[in-house]
């Protein structure tokens, strides 16, 4: 059950005789992390105090005797200046704790009205390798599609995969020209992600080339205008502060020049790879027309793209596999093709298209930059296909909520496909960029290998594999002689659920707007806020049946009762109870970090109980039924938590 949202109900019935627009009142009803005082608390009074022209705990009394909650919580009490604070009843407790031990979904009833979902998450451009920056969309978007499932919407994970950008005409380009016909045969996928990134090198190459002359000038402009800035009469501080700011500006010229350097001279340094660059001048602008091609239906290159898509698909699938990830459909950017003319004529027949300057552009009341559905060359946009893909989201697929797990940097493009969209018709959906900030390294730069390359996904997964076999196999040494080793296969899989479970969870337990540092060794640090510490709460208390000797299952079964005698006790069963609250509030603003501060509050409620209450040698047989039946819901609390963030638990570690 939804306490929060119960309680906040009730309290809505009494606001209403102050106000009209209680919700900003009943937002401030929260749960309160110090149990000593209750376990929720209003503190709206004195804010609705000054609305009403009241003392702000007189208020809180009045409310107080008007509240209708006997049945859930003891009588409130008012503190301080207007706290109202509530402290759910013991008997409600029980019986609460009961019904939730003797329900296979821990308590958590499915929605009254579900929704469907289209939940566009991952996304990759294929034919390029999996990096570091495919992780997030592709944890947050698993997890939320699984939690929106669990509260019993309908849900469709979609893969909007990029396989029809211009990448194709570099890929291809780059088959036609410098193709290692051995390495394409041994491993297709990894000889197009080289062919990929040459072609890049060589566009790169021409364009830096073309721009050093420009970084020069503006370097020897800066430097002028700092000498002219020193010289100029003024306030000393002020010529300081602009002092500051032009060498900031210079140091940002050095660096761009610096890394240009470095760039041309990998290439320079190498005379194979200069001649080719020599010999292929006009490689950006001819890439460019390869994919043009492509997209105009040249039998040629669809009959190349036609080989390469599946390849890769096959190549990303298996990234998917290992870290458990499904959808419901991969329907990728080329699928829209046919419909794109469509889309752009149905926008000009309803006036929201028009020319300008060559393009076809919707204009947004309030918006000056054009959202470009068309470009002058005739080419449609990922605009287009974006419209294209919400109007079969809406129709077959009837989708009521359509979700962008996509990352910040594209915050400006679904604001204005949202505003078209809803100018288009449909106003009735609820569209939600799910944004996300960026995976730094330790320097807090965005996280790249120590070369400067982009950090593949495949090792990026190997490497936090190994490390969490590494720490268990120093907790197997640490352990001694009476810890039975792990079989080696075992052992793999377990490192394999930690390490994996461990790059998932550190990902979701940030506030997603926020970029985070990538650190392997906090996320499998073994206490603290990490998937390592719940799967050993989960282990533990497996290891408890154990020693019991008593299957999790019998216990489940029985008619025994969970009875709330200890204070911990009683801490452990308010934070269980709040399950189906955090479900919910997680899904209101799509936070998985709700449901990973909850785990880790379940976990530390765990630990604090089981440090002063023992389960085998509880002081009487009743007690021990009870605790038996307390840990094991615990243990399927945090199974189930950790399932919906898509992270695995095992029963020993
Ligand atoms: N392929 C895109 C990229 O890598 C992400 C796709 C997001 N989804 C969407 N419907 N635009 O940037």
């Amino acid at each position: 059950m939804n306490i929060l949202a119960e309680i906040r109900s009730r309290f809505a019935s009494v606001l209403s005789v102050y106000t009209d627009q209680p919700a900003q009142y009943l937002e401030m009803i929260r749960p309160v992390e110090d149990s000593r005082h209750g376990d929720y608390q209003a503190n709206f009074a004195m804010k609705l105090a000054k609305l009403c022209n009241q003392n702000p705990r007189d208020l809180a009394l009045a409310v107080a005797a008007k509240i209708e909650l006997s049945d859930i919580c003891a009588p409130p009490d008012v503190a301080g200046p207007g706290f109202i604070n509530l402290r759910l009843s013991d008997g409600w407790l029980g019986t609460e704790i009961n019904r939730m031990a003797a329900d296979d979904r821990e308590g958590v009833a499915p929605v009254v009205s579900p929704k469907t979902y289209v939940v566009d998450f991952s996304g990759p451009n294929v034919a390029k390798p999996m990096h570091v920056g495919h992780l997030r969309s592709t944890v947050i978007g698993d997890a939320i599609c699984r939690i929106l499932r669990f509260l019993g919407h309908q849900v469709l994970g979609d893969n909007h995969i990029g396989d029809w950008g211009t990448q194709f005409g570099m890929i291809i380009y780059g088959y036609k020209h410098f193709l290692n016909q051995a390495a394409f045969e041994q491993d297709a996928v990894l000889e197009l992600a080289r062919l990929y990134r040459f072609v890049n090198q060589l566009c790169d190459y021409h364009d830096l080339r073309a721009l050093q002359p420009k970084l020069d000038k503006g370097l020897a402009e800066k430097l002028e205008e700092i000498d002219a800035a020193a010289a100029a009469p003024g306030d000393e501080k002020q010529k300081q502060k602009l002092q500051k700011k032009l060498t900031g500006e210079l140091e940002v010229i050095r660096e761009q020049i610096a890394d240009s350097r470095k760039k041309l001279s990998t290439v320079e340094s190498n005379p194979q790879v200069e001649a080719l660059a020599r010999q292929h001048p006009e490689i950006a602008v001819k890439s460019r027309l390869e994919t043009a091609k492509l997209h105009g239906g040249d039998p040629e290159n669809l009959k190349l793209w036609n080989q390469f898509v599946p390849a890769c698909l096959d190549a990303i699938q298996g990234v998917y596999d290992r870290l458990n990830i499904h959808f419901d459909l991969s329907l990728g950017e080329s699928y829209y093709q046919p419909q794109l003319a469509a889309v752009v004529a149905d926008l000009k027949e309803k006036g929201l298209a028009r020319e300008s300057e060559g393009a076809m552009c919707v204009f947004i009341p309030g918006t000056e930059t054009p959202f470009i559905v068309q470009k002058t060359d005739g080419a449609f946009t990922y605009a287009t296909t974006d419209l294209a893909t919400i109007k079969y989201r809406r129709q077959p697929l009837h989708a009521d909520a359509m979700l962008y797990v996509v990352d910040t940097r594209q915050s400006e493009h679904f604001k204005m496909l949202f505003e078209t969209a809803r100018l288009w018709g449909y106003g009735a959906v609820e569209f939600k960029h799910v944004n996300f900030g960026t995976i730094l390294g330790e320097d807090g730069k965005p996280y790249k290998t120590r070369s400067g390359d982009t950090v593949g996904l495949e090792s990026l997964l190997d490497e936090a594999v190994g490390e969490a076999l590494k720490v268990i196999e120093s907790e197997e040494l640490a352990n001694g002689e009476d810890r039975p080793k792990l079989a080696a296969d075992v052992k793999q899989r377990v490192a394999e659920i930690i390490g994996l479970g461990g790059i998932k969870y550190a990902d979701l337990k940030h506030n997603r707007e926020s970029d985070y540092k990538y650190s392997l060794k906090k996320m499998l640090a073994k206490e603290g806020d990490t998937a390592t510490y719940m799967q050993y709460a989960y282990a533990r208390v497996c290891g408890i049946f154990r020693k019991c000797d008593v299957e999790r299952d019998v216990v489940r079964q029985s008619p025994d009762r969970i009875v709330l005698s200890h204070s911990k006790e009683r801490n452990l069963a308010v934070q269980l109870a709040r399950f189906g609250e955090i479900l919910e509030s997680a899904m209101s603003e799509y936070r998985p970090n709700i449901l990973t501060d909850y785990l880790f509050q379940t976990a530390n409620a765990f630990s604090s109980f089981y440090d002063e209450c023992s389960v085998r040698d509880a002081e009487t047989p009743e007690l021990r039924a009870s605790r038996l039946r307390l840990v094991d819901l615990t243990a399927r609390v945090l199974a189930r938590g950790l399932e919906l963030l898509g992270i695995e638990t095992i029963e020993q570690m």
